[in-house]
């Protein structure tokens, strides 16, 4: 089978790493293209890739490529993801996938008649705590309380959009895929600290089995926090995001007395692990990992907190597919 033929489009923060992973797939992918809009990025692009043709617009390689991997501001995500399905390519988006709810509508309708692979990066997916834990949060007993913290101290990166396009939208995700719940409502309450965006937001989320899991997010914060805790009857269990362990305290001792088991798992690629699995679903013809679905029910529920946060009210959830 012919490889992979592909673009990175961005070669900023994140556009580096996925350059490194479609170079590691070198075997699969071919590297055609890096597209980026500046000239300072331009030349970090030649000088770390000097065999890859660098583009300050992705127009100029469309008929060279099958796929491409969109790593520009998010408010850039919408006219590219569109440009490149109508080119018939295949596309892998960083989240958010689009900035709103009209843009998700559009995309929607283009994607429909399209017959190509969308994969969205919502790399929070690809915890390996996830594999072990995740079967068990959809047999929870009701009912429960999941609480995630997701807060760092400032790095003045990201800062053309707000902490729940940014952070919120990997936890609100997660919700949906972990928990296997329709959120029904969404109440926020937020603080705009170093920017004129939200810095940071309380997220109440209800999910349809009436549980509730409660988002936390900020982009100002004294340390920092990523964790996520699982509370009901049957006890607690709770993921450090960064140490990589599991802890568990049922409602009973353990064999050797103890009352918290711990756990650790491997920190995995996860952006190695992203492209592999794009690269496998436009080969074999399988569906995304992570697909468009998912994607547009991620800004869906940003929308509806960014609504909340606005107003101060509770916000009913409409389109969660
Ligand atoms: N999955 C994750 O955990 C994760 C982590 C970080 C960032 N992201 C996402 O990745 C995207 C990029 O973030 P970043 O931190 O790398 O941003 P960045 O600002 O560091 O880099 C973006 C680059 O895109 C270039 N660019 C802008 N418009 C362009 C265009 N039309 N064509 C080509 N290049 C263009 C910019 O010049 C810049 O070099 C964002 O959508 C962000 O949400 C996801």
């Amino acid at each position: 089978m012919n490889k992979v033929r592909v673009a990175v489009l961005g070669y900023g923060h994140l556009g580096k790493w996925h350059c490194q992973k479609v170079e590691a797939h070198s075997d699969i992918a071919e590297f055609v293209a890096i597209v980026e809009k500046f000239p300072s990025g331009q030349e970090a692009a030649k000088t770390y890739h000097p065999k890859v043709k660098v583009v300050n617009d992705i127009k100029e390689v469309i008929n060279e490529i099958d796929a491409a991997f969109i790593v520009t501001p998010t408010s850039t995500h919408f006219e590219l993801v569109s440009y490149l399905l109508e080119n018939n390519k295949h596309v892998f988006c960083e989240k958010p996938v689009c900035s709103n709810d009209l843009e998700a509508q559009k995309l929607k309708e283009i994607a429909a008649s399209k017959n190509v692979v969308i994969q969205v990066g919502h790399s929070e997916r690809f915890h390996e705590a996830w594999e072990k834990l995740r079967n068990t949060f959809l047999n929870l007993p009701t009912p429960y309380t999941v609480r995630i913290n997701r807060v760092a101290p400032f790095k003045g990166r990201a800062t053309d959009v707000d902490v729940v396009q940014d952070l919120a939208i990997h936890d609100l995700d997660l919700i949906l895929y972990l928990f296997g719940q329709k959120p029904q409502s969404i109440s926020s309450t937020g603080y705009k600290i170093r920017t004129t965006k939200w810095d940071h937001a309380s997220i109440k989320v209800t999910l349809e089995n009436e549980c509730e899991a409660l988002i936390t997010v900020g982009r100002n914060a004294t340390r920092e926090v990523r964790d996520l805790e699982v509370i009901s009857k049957d006890g607690m269990i709770s993921v450090d995001l960064f140490a990589n362990k599991i802890f568990v305290a049922t409602n009973s001792q353990f064999d050797d007395g103890t009352f918290v088991k711990e756990d650790s798992y491997q920190k995995r690629d996860h952006l190695l692990l992203e492209h592999k699995h794009f690269y496998n679903s436009i080969r074999e013809k399988t569906p995304p990992i992570v697909g468009l679905r998912d994607g547009l029910n991620a800004v869906h529920l940003v929308d509806c907190t960014l609504n909340s946060l606005e107003t101060n009210k509770l916000v009913q959830v409409k389109s969660v597919e």
